[in-house]
This record gives C-alpha cells, sequence and structure tokens, in this order.
C-alpha cells in the first residue's frame, strides 16, 4: 500500500498537520500545486483549510482527482473544533471527492491574524466561524498533532 500525503496551506497551520501524517506514516508530502499523477499511490490523505465553510479553491480542484483510491482527510479551520461549520466543510470534500473511499478524517483549529479577523469581521452577512477564531490562536498545538496521528494510523494502518 503505498501512500501520499497532499496539503494546501496558505499560513502553515495545515502543513504542521501534513508534515506530522507524513511522519507517522513514513511516506512523501507534497502541496496540491504539485500532485500530478496519483497512479503509484493507493492511499491519499488530502489536507486543506476552510475557506467560505468548505475545502479551499485548490483543494476543490484537487478532489475529483481522487477516484479509486483510499482517502482520508484532514483540515484545519477558524471554527470550532468538531463545530457544525467545521464537520459540513468535511462532508463537502467528501461530496466533490466522487468514486473515492474515505477512510477517515480529522480537523482542528487553525490560528487566523488578528488581520484576518479584523477583515473577516467587516464582511456581511457575519462568518458563521468568526467568534470561534480567537480560541484557534496557538493552533494547531502538540495535542492535535498526537490526536492527528492517531487517527490517521487507524484510518491507514501499517
Ligand atoms: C480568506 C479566508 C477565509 C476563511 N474562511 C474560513 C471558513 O469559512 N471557515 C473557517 O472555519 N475558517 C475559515 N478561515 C480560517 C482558516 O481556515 C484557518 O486559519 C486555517 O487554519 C488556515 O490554514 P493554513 O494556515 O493552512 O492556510 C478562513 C481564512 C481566510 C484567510
Amino acid at each position: 500500500m503505498k501512500t501520499l500525503v497532499v496539503y494546501s496551506s496558505q499560513t502553515n497551520n495545515t502543513k504542521k498537520l501534513a508534515e506530522a501524517a507524513a511522519e507517522e506514516l513514513g511516506s512523501e508530502m507534497i502541496p496540491v500545486s504539485e500532485a500530478g499523477n496519483l497512479s503509484g499511490y493507493d492511499r491519499i490523505a488530502v489536507g486543506f483549510w476552510l475557506k467560505g465553510g468548505g475545502p479551499d479553491p485548490a483543494t476543490q480542484e484537487f478532489l475529483p482527482k481522487l477516484t479509486e483510491k483510499q482517502v482520508f482527510f484532514f483540515a484545519t479551520h477558524g471554527a470550532a473544533a468538531n463545530s457544525a461549520h467545521a464537520k459540513n466543510g468535511l462532508s463537502k470534500a467528501g461530496e466533490l471527492a466522487t468514486g473515492a473511499t474515505v477512510v477517515g478524517s480529522f480537523s482542528c483549529p487553525g490560528e487566523v491574524s488578528a488581520k484576518v479577523q479584523a477583515a473577516v469581521a467587516e464582511k456581511n452577512p457575519k462568518a458563521p466561524w468568526l467568534p470561534d477564531a480567537p480560541a484557534a490562536t496557538g493552533h494547531p498545538d502538540a495535542n492535535d498533532l498526537a490526536l492527528l496521528r492517531q487517527t490517521i494510523r487507524t484510518a491507514f494502518p501499517r
């Protein structure tokens, strides 16, 4: 079983998860912009950040390419851990990965800069995740990374 970690990350929160996942699985990791031919891989761990309540745009474009793969999703977001907003964002990824078998997922908060929070606060309608964003400061933390490792190892056993 050959495994690859593909991730999208603007401010490195999701990249931290990708690094932990790749280390745990002993696999390569590549940014989504460099993900080309996937034919040599059976299992793909896909990491993304939430934008507009769904996977970021680069990931949205990538997800339909995962036909016939075993897929594990990991994500970061300004919304609280296990919030409906976060769960919904992960479900949207599943809907876009038509023909893939989703074997598990993990998500956790990812720090949102004060500048982004201020810019988002100006928008109408109000972003539902914004009130949670201050608590995302410092995430992903060591605990988040440990939980991801455990979850992905169960989904992609040796
Ligand atoms: C333009 C923009 C839109 C965002 N939209 C959402 C969103 O819809 N829901 C959410 O929970 N977080 C949202 N966030 C917060 C990011 O998902 C979060 O900070 C994430 O950890 C960023 O990941 P990265 O560091 O890997 O780029 C948004 C952030 C930005 C900059």
